[in-house]
């Protein structure tokens, strides 16, 4: 074992280099300072590795296999087609994940960011350790940044090993299972639902909610019901999954519905029952930053902590944990580590879900106008009269706007249907701009394309549709 006793003094420490560490060591170090970034797996975190990038692969790779499969109304057929998913797998590792990990970490070293392989571990309010293996180094640095963020919640009687699975695990199946049991229901359960089910698997998805995808509402996530519905997905909701048992080949679910114990048998069981903050073994307790009862840091809107020259970012702090709230966040760090009077400022935080009918949101819904009481109104426009989304032959969902009723500004939009995921942009920069429904409907959007759709929904807003 190397053991460094001499500290190595830094500037400015980042702990993880996912979306929040890597983006605030890039702007840390634009904005004059001398970073040092610890990791204690790949460069990228979670999403770039084994999340948001690879789970996109494999979803678009289903989206083309099921068109192939389930044939298409362009008149195109290419003989029988056949999945290759060793090869699918091969793509989504080096030309996806391996190309964009690999660019991150070009860009902290052109940034002259030093890259520092282990495991941190606060001694005190000025140090870390950090141990790699058998090497173990002190840091002493002037400001820290906690981006640590998050991993899967275990349940009981649902260890993850063998054939009960973890997202990391279900994106980096060898071979696409008959049957994928998924236990939860949220984004992570529908999303690899989604892409498994085009891949070719039976899905089953034991949800404890009434409902799936929490967060989004009935009216949004109907057209998701409808197509996995029509591709025979099975969800149990309202249903307490009990335990796993698992052989060589198969693993058998118990769970309750109804008052009665019912099993299901797949091949493998994906839990994806959320996520907790990875702050309970990075040695806290040997500081003096603050944490609230759910184990997240508390932090000011300079992301401070309760110490002042510790910051943190990401899922670590409250809010949504999405890779680009953090790096949001990461950017406000950035700049009040270095000096600057920086805040978080933003008013809202899209959120996507890339089912295999995308649905994306962003500030005020339907339901959250009725809570507050607020003066809004709501208006949609479906894609089914939308021109574009027709030669896509991707007709389902809607764009609904809500608006404020005395100044016409925007203040929420959900989108159900083709590139929510995109298009959501525009409606959350018009939230964060006080955009008016007559700015949009006066906006020229190039057409035939979806985003046309966003201004014929702000004509329904406005009381004078051209389209429908
Ligand atoms: P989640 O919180 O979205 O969903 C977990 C689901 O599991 C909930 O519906 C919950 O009711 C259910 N559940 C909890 N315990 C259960 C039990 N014992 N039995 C049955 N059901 C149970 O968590 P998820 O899907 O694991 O995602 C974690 C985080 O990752 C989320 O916060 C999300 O924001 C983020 N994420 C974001 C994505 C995106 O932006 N597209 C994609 C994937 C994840």
């Amino acid at each position: 074992m190397v053991v460094g006793t001499q500290a190595i003094d830094v500037d400015t420490l980042i702990i993880g280099s996912g979306p929040g560490g890597y983006v605030a060591a890039i702007r840390a170090a634009e904005l004059g300072q001398k970073v040092v970034i610890v990791e204690r797996d790949f460069i990228g975190g979670i999403c770039l590795n084994v999340g948001c990038i690879p789970s996109k692969a494999l979803i678009q790779a289903g989206h083309l296999y099921a068109t192939l499969q389930h044939g298409n109304p362009f008149g195109v057929t290419v003989g029988e087609s056949k999945l290759d998913f060793a090869k699918t797998q091969d793509w989504k590792q080096h030309q996806v994940v391996e190309k964009l990990t690999g660019g991150v970490e070009m860009l902290l070293k052109k940034h002259k960011v030093e890259i520092v392989r282990g495991e941190a571990y606060f001694n005190d309010n000025e140090t870390v350790n950090v141990i790699d293996g058998d090497d173990s180094h002190i840091y002493r640095f002037k400001k820290a940044l906690i981006a640590t963020g998050s991993r899967p919640v275990e349940i009981p009687h649902f260890k993850f090993s063998g054939r009960v699975i973890d997202s990391t695990g279900a994106l980096n199946l060898k071979s696409v299972p008959e049957h994928l049991i998924i236990i939860g229901g949220g984004v992570i359960g529908a999303e690899l639902a989604g892409a498994y089910m085009n891949l070719g698997s039976k899905i089953t998805i034991i949800e404890g909610l009434d409902h799936i995808l929490n967060g989004f509402d009935g009216e949004l996530i109907q057209p998701v019901l409808n197509n996995f519905k029509k591709n025979g997905v099975d969800i149990i909701t309202e249903a307490t999954a009990v335990e796993a048992n698992q052989t060589d080949k198969d693993v058998t679910v118990t769970y309750e519905v109804d008052g009665t114990t019912k099993k299901v048998t797949g091949d493998y069981c994906l839990v994806s029952v959320g996520r907790r903050p990875n702050t309970d073994q990075i040695g806290l307790n040997n500081t003096d930053v603050k944490l609230d009862k759910r184990g997240l840091i508390e932090v000011s809107d300079s992301m401070q902590t309760s110490v002042k020259h510790i910051y943190a970012i990401g899922d670590v702090v409250a809010g949504p944990a999405l890779a680009h709230k953090a790096s949001y966040e990461a950017k406000v760090a950035a700049a009040a580590m270095s000096g600057e009077d920086a805040h978080d400022k933003h008013y809202v935080i899209p959120a996507v879900a890339y089912t295999n009918i995308e649905v994306a949101t962003v500030g005020e819904t339907p339901q959250t106008v009725a809570e507050k009481k607020l003066d809004a109104k709501s208006s949609k426009f479906p894609f089914a009269a939308s021109g574009r989304a027709m030669t896509m032959d991707q007709t389902e969902g809607f764009i609904r706007l809500v608006t404020d009723n005395p100044t016409g500004a925007i203040i929420g939009a959900q989108i159900v249907g083709p590139e929510a995921s995109d298009l959501i942009s525009e409606l959350t920069l018009a939230i964060e701009n006080g955009i008016t429904i007559r700015d949009i409907e006066l906006t020229i959007h190039p057409h035939p394309t979806l985003g046309e759709e966003i201004m014929d929904a702000a004509e329904v807003a406005a009381g004078l549709p051209i389209h429908i």
